[in-house]
């Protein structure tokens, strides 16, 4: 039975959490695979909003979330997000976190803020969550993982490792004080007990459960053009929210995926820094803005707002293999007279339909536009496909033409229920 995975296909934030949410119901296993509590989940289920950014979305729905190897977790944020749940009743008590994932730890977060700070105008614009310091303490063999807060000394001799180095560069570099080993490694054993009967073999669990015909989601976070390999280097995040990081980040083999949805949103948005071809700086901009209430849910930064822009989605399409295309927000673009999408970049006077080699000849692509027809009828009651208006239909065909996949699922609004249907997802 199936292992399916659901890849952002932009920059972030195109509603995986919604897409997510409508498969829910039928799946054994919520799996996050990369990232860390940069994330930013909303869901309204009755009227309700909640706004995650650690947990798998799926933690709302019967099925087991697991949190798999190729997560960084901050475990007071991980503890916040549970207590916040249990306080409105949602049962969390199936949690499964991999005993491989990293851990983010207060040096981290100090680190990410003062290296952003020391690139001045060269920044990233990260989260400011600690999330690419704990990803390299990973690659550097100097990483804290779950499975030493089992091991009280090794705890404190992994935490004193990663410091020794890092504080001579805190006080000499950044002219910040040095942390102290001691009250990281008692910061840490704090939540050591309240974890420990979470912590599992989660290679093992989702291996077996493939093997028992259950369904297993593997929940990205982040998005294509935001991977550390296949995005806009250095404007990323240090994971790999693209579908083979699933694999990576959960413990299961490729051969065992058998579907990947990629969530589109029907525009472009994009938080932090780096190229951007259908970037609006105009009232048309703010007027996305404001109608797709684009504003970071993790860290309140108004988005960068554009066109849908098909070369970045055929890249994304490309690599991941998608199987289908989930449309989110489409309700957004009503009332537009014309839509433009981007079809291809001009590149040093030459037109091309596919993101370009180097990141120079990107920085430099102007979009081509095609201006499709807009509509001016509510959408957000539209369930089916023929609901649609003829122009809505049109473009999302057009879309579909453009990116080379099947649009399987629509949304039209915010609530769970508001989705056409086009083919199921499972
Ligand atoms: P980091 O992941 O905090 O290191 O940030 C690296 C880049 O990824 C920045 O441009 C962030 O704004 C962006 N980013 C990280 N997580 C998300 C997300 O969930 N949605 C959109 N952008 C994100």
């Amino acid at each position: 039975m199936p292992g399916i995975v659901i890849v952002g296909a932009q920059w972030g934030d195109e509603g995986k959490g919604k897409a997510t949410d409508q498969l829910a119901d039928r799946v054994d296993y919520t799996v996050r695979y990369s990232g860390g509590n940069n994330a930013g989940h909303t869901l309204v289920v009755d009227g309700q909003t909640y706004a995650l950014h650690l947990l798998p979305s799926g933690i709302l729905n019967a099925g087991t979330p697991v949190i798999g190897n190729g997560v960084v977790i901050d475990l007071d944020v991980l503890f916040e997000e549970l207590d916040g749940l249990g306080a409105v009743g949602v049962d969390t008590s199936k949690l499964i976190v991999s005993a491989n994932a990293h851990i983010i730890a207060p040096y981290h977060k100090v680190l990410d803020k003062v290296t952003e700070r020391f690139l001045g105008k060269r920044r990233i614009g990260t989260t400011g969550r600690g999330i690419g310091p704990a990803y390299s303490d990973k690659v550097n063999r100097l990483g804290i993982r779950v499975q030493d807060l089992l091991d009280e000394s090794i705890l404190r001799q992994k935490v004193a490792a990663s410091l020794e180095q890092k504080n001579q560069v805190l006080v000499k570099v950044y002219n910040r004080p040095a942390i102290d080993p001691d009250e990281v490694a008692d910061g840490l054993m704090g939540h050591a007990e309240r974890l420990r009967p979470m912590i599992a073999d989660v290679a093992r669990v989702l291996n077996d459960a493939l093997d028992d015909q259950k369904v297993v989601l593997f929940e990205g976070a982040q998005a294509h053009h935001l991977d550390i390999d296949h995005g806009t280097y250095p404007y990323v995040t240090s994971s790999s929210p693209i579908a083979a990081g699933a694999c990576i980040g959960s413990g299961v083999s490729p051969r065992r995926v058998d579907r990947v949805i990629g969530i589109v949103k029907a525009y472009t948005t994009r938080v932090g820094e780096g190229p951007f071809p259908t970037e609006l700086l105009n009232d048309d901009g703010e007027r996305l803005r404001a109608d797709g209430h684009e504003f970071g849910t993790t860290t309140g930064r108004p988005r960068r707002c554009g066109w849908f822009d098909a070369p970045l989605v055929e890249a994304a399409t490309r690599i991941n293999g998608f199987t289908d295309l989930f449309v989110t927000k489409l309700d957004v673009l009503t009332g537009w007279k014309t839509i433009p999408v981007c079809v291809a970049y001009e590149v040093n006077g030459k037109r091309t339909t596919h993101v370009p080699m180097t990141q120079t000849e990107f920085h430099h692509a102007t979009p081509v536009y095609e201006e499709m027809d807009g509509w001016a009828e509510d959408i957000s009651g539209c369930r089916e496909f023929g609901d649609l208006p003829a122009a809505a239909q049109a473009y999302v065909r057009r879309l579909e033409d453009l990116v080379g996949a099947r649009v399987s699922g629509i949304g039209v609004g915010a609530e769970r229920e508001q989705t056409v249907v086009v083919h199921d997802l499972l």
